[in-house]
């Protein structure tokens, strides 16, 4: 296959020959990225706001990242997890030297995080007061991933059509709502989920009233507190983790998404009291974990502790909220501003998916979620000039929207 014979057309055409069709594709074939930078094959440059969702924490091809993916990728790719590796240590110690976590779990994925985690909060329920108890209470609006368990506490009917019957013992509770959560809980649930500020559902903040309640209905009842900070973790809501600013911690988090930069990983990290579930044998994996991953997880958790990504996350945040309200004072079809530090959503009155076409149009990468939030997710080390870039954008966008 010569693939630079082929016209963006002959490259689109074939791929859509040969892959499944599970996804609506943009009409680009993207091949190069720096920073937040994304040129497609006939050279034209994007500003790209949606940090390939919200996992290129720092930006196309970091040096930092290149760098340990090359110098690893010569010295050990891959082995087993029946063998020891140096990597899978040093990502494993700075994950627990800087959150509540004692012991982690890695995997590929933040689906297969996710899997992992009802897992280990079923066994600890299931070791510690048996079988009955092993319901587990979502939120509504959740995403959790689309594996079948995850689907079980994903709140979006769009993605379970036709492939029923899902796993059983979850169910949703309203989002926010201390009142309903506690009335939820019965002697047979062993854990509550949730996302800190949630991502696919809209970019919807967990109140700190309610991250509160679940924290302490979870000790009151015996319960495992699992926070998803896939999307929301590693900066981008202005800590390093959303959890930190709620004053509590949770029994289980998992993680994905920036954890490598765009190098495929997961993880799930526990308390040593939750962890000690798992024996030998109760759950495992052949990629999880490698020496590639864990560097390549290394390089880019170290890059955003070491260079305060999430305080620089947390300024730019402010900024680039504070210049979306001007569109909203401007534009009567904004609704409002929603999220926290770099995971930003602008709620508008229609569907959002031909403002995102026309942002594209004129070289800004964003996407839409839950049918009319715009979301923002960019690279955390996004300078200034590009949010203005992307400002001026949407502000020509929405002046050519007719409504
Ligand atoms: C909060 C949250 N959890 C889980 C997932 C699933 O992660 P993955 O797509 O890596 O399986 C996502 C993906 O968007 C997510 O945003």
């Amino acid at each position: 296959m010569n693939l630079e014979k082929m016209s963006k057309e002959e490259i689109m055409k074939a791929s859509d020959n040969v892959l499944m069709n599970t996804y609506k594709r943009t009409q680009v074939v993207f091949t190069s990225g720096k920073g937040r930078t994304l040129t497609d094959s006939e050279g034209k440059e994007y500003l790209d706001m949606m940090g390939g969702l919200a996992a290129c924490g720092l930006g196309h091809c970091p040096d930092v990242l290149v760098n340990a993916i090359q110098e690893q990728a010569a010295k050990l790719i891959h082995i087993t997890n029946y063998f020891y590796n140096e990597p899978q240590l040093e990502l494993a110690t700075l994950l627990t030297d800087n959150s509540f976590g004692d012991k982690v779990f890695f995997g590929n994925s933040g689906a297969e995080a996710n899997e992992g985690a009802i897992k280990l909060a079923r066994k600890y329920a299931f070791t510690n007061y048996g079988p009955e108890k092993h319901e587990i209470i979502a939120m509504t609006s959740s995403f959790h991933g689309r594996t079948l368990a995850t689907l079980s506490v994903t709140n979006n009917d769009k993605y379970k059509v036709g492939i029923e019957p899902l796993p059983k013992g979850f169910k949703f509770t309203p989002f926010n709502d201390e009142e309903a959560l506690e009335k939820a809980i019965t002697p047979n649930t062993c854990a509550i989920m949730l996302e800190p500020l949630q991502g696919e559902g809209g970019i919807t903040s967990a109140t700190p009233g309610f991250m509160k309640k679940v924290r302490e209905l979870a000790d009151k009842h015996n319960l495992l507190m699992i926070v998803d900070e896939i999307q929301c973790g590693f900066g981008r809501t202005g800590t390093l983790f959303a959890y930190e600013q709620y004053g509590i911690t949770p029994d289980i988090m998992t993680l994905a998404k920036s954890l490598a930069g765009g190098f495929p990983i997961g993880a799930i990290v526990a308390t040593d009291k939750v962890a000690a579930a798992w024996k030998p044998g109760d759950h495992g994996t052949t990629f999880g974990g490698n020496p590639l991953a864990c560097a390549a997880g290394t390089a880019v958790v170290s890059e955003i502790i070491n260079t305060n990504i999430p305080e620089k996350a947390a300024a730019s945040g402010s900024y680039f909220m504070e210049q979306l309200e001007k569109l909203v004072e401007k534009y009567d079809f904004i609704v409002k501003t929603k999220g926290k530090g770099l995971m930003v959503g602008l709620e508008l009155s229609f569907p959002g998916a031909p403002v995102v076409e026309k942002a594209f149009d004129k070289g800004l990468v964003i996407n839409c979620t839950a049918g009319n939030i715009l979301r923002f997710v960019p690279p955390m080390n996004i300078t200034k000039d590009e949010l203005d870039r992307c400002i001026k954008i949407m502000d020509q966008v929405f002046s050519e929207t007719e409504v």
